[in-house]
């Protein structure tokens, strides 16, 4: 028997920039994620200060979900979505991201969602920030290494939750925020700006596992404190406003095993653990750096400015619930020979008793048990798994049909590890399947990388009609929901 409780918020995710399209419509200004260009598995996106004729940017349409937002919530309520988690694009509320006043057909344009998604009885959980930032402020300020964009994130965070009071109770401040340190985050969500254009990591380097030099590390991990205060006082904003407010952290779910039982290896993966997952899980549910932080920084040579306030600000601001995503687990070894897996925006030691994803991203459904129980025994508060699926190639059949199996074994094997890890005692509090709707990928900028159970005919290029197709998965989450995880065969 499964054993999700009655509440168990089942649903789907995604992000605005990789969804609603309408990029400079209705006031909205141009965030970070508008000037990524379309990349490969292993050609990333490229960046551009200036939007370019001949370019193609994948979010500029995206799956023209700005049009379609009221189909798209319809094809989810017939699903059966308890809750629907989105994110809101910074750049149609303020343009640029300093102003005092709020773009009121962006506030409008937000508000019709949510109102759509309570005519169905579906939860909306609204992520402040999900990989973009007002390119504006990424040019004129320096993006997130800028403290002026806690003040200018704030304002943001109260003008929604004034406008949205009633009609949102779940909000998440930064997604996967720990991606900060990375190359791409830091472009994305950090708005470090590369120092010309071109793209936006080295694959290569990535891949050979090589550290980045120490000033980019320094500018990424000072981005990381500001978004961590800013993410505290955005808390205590929440709170202030309606006690109702539940907001949550969220982190990229980095999984790692020791490759062997050497210590070494066993040590490696609990760095990886702790640098990974717990640098900031520990900032945003504790309320303070943990020790192991410091010891990183300080060792990497990465200094940063921490004013006096920002300590209690930290302490102030804890969440009420840790969310995170969770796709694939990694290995730590401490033989570099050993070959690499590429993952969500990670690599690590391949292991060799996982088979991968099309995008060499290692299937673990054991290691989301394992993720689970270890987040909920460090913390002791609600969690949320926010994002998981398998992108895939899908094939559209004559008829329109698309039977994508594969999915659906993915999704199953992950819901019964959540089970077993509710059965281990993890107050867990829903499951969002990530891109419910195909959408544009983050890190490559593909259409065919595919999540979705909705079929959207969009190609890499740009063309297609747009029209929505409900896959074999649509149907089978549709009987998992319905059952409340009973019926999951
Ligand atoms: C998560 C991000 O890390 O991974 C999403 O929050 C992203 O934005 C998802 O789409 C899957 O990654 P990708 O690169 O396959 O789109």
């Amino acid at each position: 028997m499964m054993s999700f409780p009655e509440n168990f918020m089942w649903g789907g995710a995604t992000a605005a920039n990789q969804i609603e399209g309408g990029w400079n419509l209705d006031g909205k200004g141009d965030s970070t994620s508008d000037h990524l260009t379309v990349g490969g598995m292993k050609s990333p996106r490229r960046f551009t200060t200036e939007i370019k004729d001949d370019e193609y940017y994948p979010s500029h349409e995206a799956i023209d979900h700005y049009h379609h937002y009221k189909e798209d919530i319809a094809l989810f309520a017939e699903m059966g979505f308890k809750a629907y988690r989105l994110s809101i694009n910074w750049t149609r509320i303020f343009p640029h991201g300093d102003e005092n006043q709020p773009n009121e057909k962006g506030i409008a344009f937000y508000r019709s969602i949510f109102q759509e998604c309570r005519k169905y009885d579906i939860e909306p959980i609204v992520d402040l920030s999900h990989y973009e930032l007002p390119f504006y402020l990424a040019k004129h300020y320096g993006g997130w290494t800028n403290r002026k964009l806690i003040d200018f994130f704030c304002h943001y965070c109260q003008t929604v939750f004034e406008a949205y009071q009633g009609l949102v109770h779940y909000w998440i401040t930064f997604v996967e925020i720990n991606i900060l340190a990375h190359p791409f985050g830091a472009f994305s969500a950090g708005g470090i700006l590369p120092e010309k254009d071109g793209p936006t990591m080295d694959y290569a380097r990535l891949m050979r596992g090589e550290p980045d030099p120490v000033d980019e590390l320094t500018k990424r991990y000072q981005a990381l404190h500001y978004q961590l205060v800013a993410s505290a006082e955005a808390v205590a904003i929440a709170h202030a406003i309606d006690k109702n407010n539940k907001v949550g952290c969220n982190i990229a779910g980095a999984a790692c095993y020791p490759f062997t039982c050497n210590p070494e290896d066993v040590l490696l993966a609990q760095q990886s653990m702790m640098n990974g997952n717990y640098y900031c899980g520990d900032v945003q549910v504790r309320g303070e750096y943990p020790g192991f932080a410091k010891r990183f920084l300080k060792e990497k040579g990465i200094k940063i400015i921490m004013e006096p306030e920002d300590a209690e600000i930290l302490k102030k601001g804890t969440v009420d619930y840790y969310s995170f995503s969770y796709y694939m687990s990694g290995c730590a070894s401490a033989d570099a020979s050993k070959a690499k897996a590429a993952g969500n925006m990670s690599v690590g030691t391949k292991n060799p008793y996982l088979k991968s994803s099309e995008w060499g991203w290692q299937i673990d459904p054991e290691g989301l048990r394992w993720y689970l129980n270890e987040v909920y025994g460090r913390y002791h508060i609600p969690v949320l798994l926010a994002e998981n699926g398998l992108g895939a190639v899908d094939h559209l059949e004559p008829d329109g049909s698309i039977h994508d199996s594969y999915r659906i074994d993915y999704m199953r094997e992950h819901i019964k590890a959540m089970d077993e890890a509710v059965k281990d005692g993890v107050d867990l509090m829903g499951y969002l399947s990530w891109g419910c709707i195909d959408l544009v990928s983050a890190s490559t900028g593909e259409m065919s990388k595919r999540y979705g159970m909705i079929y959207v005919d969009k190609n890499n290029d740009g063309t297609g009609n747009l029209s929505r197709k409900k896959k074999d998965s649509f149907r089978w989450y549709q009987k998992v929901i319905q059952s409340n995880g009973k019926m999951i065969d």
